[in-house]
């Protein structure tokens, strides 16, 4: 049998649309929109919408989450700080699930899992508000069963398995112990309970062992999937020869 027959159902997809927010923040026009792009992404069969708001504003902005707040038509997933800032702008927002991440200003992006063993009273605090107001809480984590444990003990009720490592490993054994990590990961989560995510670095090369961890019910992902070039400049070439 193949490792993918073993799972009954495909793990749903959360399309990350913080990239097209970085391509238009990076000459501060109105185009792409990220609201759009959720649009495109529903339309094609993604199961979710993620977005990150970060404390810095660098590529989704408020306006994007109200806006999506009322078009998402699947399920919106707002990554966020667990700052007070953050977990207000939730409460007003209602995204269907939060997921916290650390967060760190001169980061490129979001690069590790957050330390939910070291700082349990914090985040206890920020799931129990989030889980008041009716939003999901998720943790993203990197691939360590005492993280997986912490999140347990603050109640979260989805942990996001952090899969940077085994994308980046080049090794393949590197890559083999890396992903050897996140199954022991999602398999004690899925064994206390918890709902189990798993994102970042996911590519068209790489995405496929993660699949087959059969604990894995939803997947973000984000950077690989801004693949347009050959529609766009198609698109762009009938256009010009329509007006020539
Ligand atoms: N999940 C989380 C928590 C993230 O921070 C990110 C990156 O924004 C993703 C998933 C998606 O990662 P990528 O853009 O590399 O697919």
């Amino acid at each position: 049998m193949h490792a993918l027959d073993s799972r009954i159902m495909p793990p749903m997809l959360g399309v990350n649309v913080d990239h097209v927010a970085t391509l238009r923040q990076s000459r501060r026009t109105s185009y792409p929109d990220p609201v759009q792009a959720a649009m495109l992404a529903e339309l094609a069969g993604a199961d979710q919408i993620t977005i990150h708001l970060r404390e810095d504003r660098r590529h989704i902005q408020e306006r994007d989450l109200q806006i999506l707040r009322r078009t998402v038509q699947t399920r919106l997933n707002l990554e966020m700080a667990a700052t007070q800032e953050m977990v207000k702008i939730a409460y007003e927002a209602k995204p269907d699930s939060c997921t916290l991440v650390p967060e760190r200003r001169e980061e490129l992006t979001t690069e590790g899992g957050l330390d939910v063993a070291g700082n349990r009273d914090g985040i206890r605090k920020v799931v129990k508000t989030l889980k008041d107001a009716d939003i999901v809480a998720s943790l993203f984590i990197d691939p360590e069963v005492d993280q997986v444990r912490a999140a347990h003990r603050v109640e979260a009720d989805v942990v996001e398995i952090h899969t940077g490592r085994y994308c980046d490993a080049r090794l393949v054994q590197d890559r083999g112990r890396e992903l050897a990590r996140v199954v022991d990961a999602a398999k004690a989560a899925a064994k206390l309970g918890i709902k189990v995510a798993a994102g970042h670095g996911l590519n068209y090369q790489n995405v496929l062992p993660v699949v087959a961890i059969s604990e894995i019910e939803e997947l973000n992902i984000g950077h690989a999937i801004m693949v347009g070039m050959e529609r766009a400049v198609r698109e762009m070439k009938a256009l010009l020869a329509r007006g020539k």
